[in-house]
């Protein structure tokens, strides 16, 4: 089992040194939802190139910081942009930002992504709240990550979403008139987007929406005990389930287009996260 204190003891050093507070809230922006960032208040923003061991983001439309933020009083911390597995990393490293927001003292997490939309309920726009994840392609990886930890995790009933997050989220959505879908978030580990054939065999097993993050990290945090919900900006139909061709552009435009939906949802979320 790998030791995450060890592995990351510069990290956690220097952002010991460096946080103006300890966070309460951990907030992961998905693919081109990372302008939420600059629509909260900011304490203080640092890049991930200057943190020690911090592997450094590929992805367009991850900018690769971190922000100490504050909304109504919440104080958060932000990562704009994550690390992927399709990126060449190793796991451990995607889960970084987990691990530490834990350590700075975080104890809830909200994790944010882009999917593309398997269920045809779904339709670009949307906001869907997780309802579950599979992570049948990571197993491995999360039980040599984790040991009996993440087997323990599978093997109980788990708290996902948090219900506690679950009630504050259908609230907040209701609140501010957004229809919010529910759905199954089906982990793929790209990098390539899915094939029809694999769309198909998600959505006979129960996937509503794929995407290519979130399900280690939620599995981690969850065996952090931390409580965990994530919601999904549904950026295009996936493979098969419309014509058009899938692109990257597709899913930032379509982000971009749903933002002012988004950081509304978040930050009526955030206003119950006390
Ligand atoms: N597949 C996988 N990941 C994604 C997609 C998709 O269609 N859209 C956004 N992230």
């Amino acid at each position: 089992m790998l030791d995450m204190q060890f592995k990351y003891k510069r990290t956690i050093e220097f952002l010991e040194l460096q946080k103006p507070f300890s966070p309460q809230v951990v907030i992961i922006l998905g693919s081109g939802l990372g302008d939420f960032a600059e629509s909260i208040n900011t304490v203080k923003s640092i890049s991930t190139s200057d943190i020690p061991d911090y592997p450094v983001s590929t992805v367009t439309g991850h900018s690769g910081k971190i922000h100490f933020s504050i909304y109504k009083d919440v104080k958060i911390l932000l990562f704009q942009g994550r690390i992927h597995f399709y990126e060449g990393y190793k796991l451990n490293q995607c889960m970084l930002p987990v691990f530490l927001a834990h350590q700075l003292g975080c104890k809830t997490v909200l994790l944010t992504n882009a999917a593309g939309g398997v269920n045809p309920n779904l339709t670009p726009g949307d906001l869907m709240l997780n309802t579950s994840f599979n992570s049948i392609f990571i197993k491995k990886e999360l039980t040599g990550l984790l040991g009996l930890a993440s087997i323990e995790i599978k093997n109980q009933q788990i708290d996902f979403p948090s219900s506690r997050l679950e009630q504050i989220i259908k609230k907040a959505a209701v609140e501010e008139n957004i229809s919010l879908k529910e759905g199954v978030y089906w982990y793929g580990k790209g990098p390539s987007y899915e094939t029809p054939a694999e769309i198909k065999m998600t959505s006979k097993f129960g996937g509503d929406a794929v995407g290519m993050s979130t399900a280690h990290e939620a599995i981690y945090a969850l065996s952090l005990k931390m409580e965990v919900a994530s919601i999904s900006c549904i950026t295009n139909y996936a493979a098969g389930i419309s014509t058009e061709k899938l692109s990257h552009d597709e899913v930032t435009a379509t982000a971009n287009l749903v933002k002012s939906h988004f950081e509304r949802l978040l930050k009526r979320i955030i206003t119950y996260l006390d």
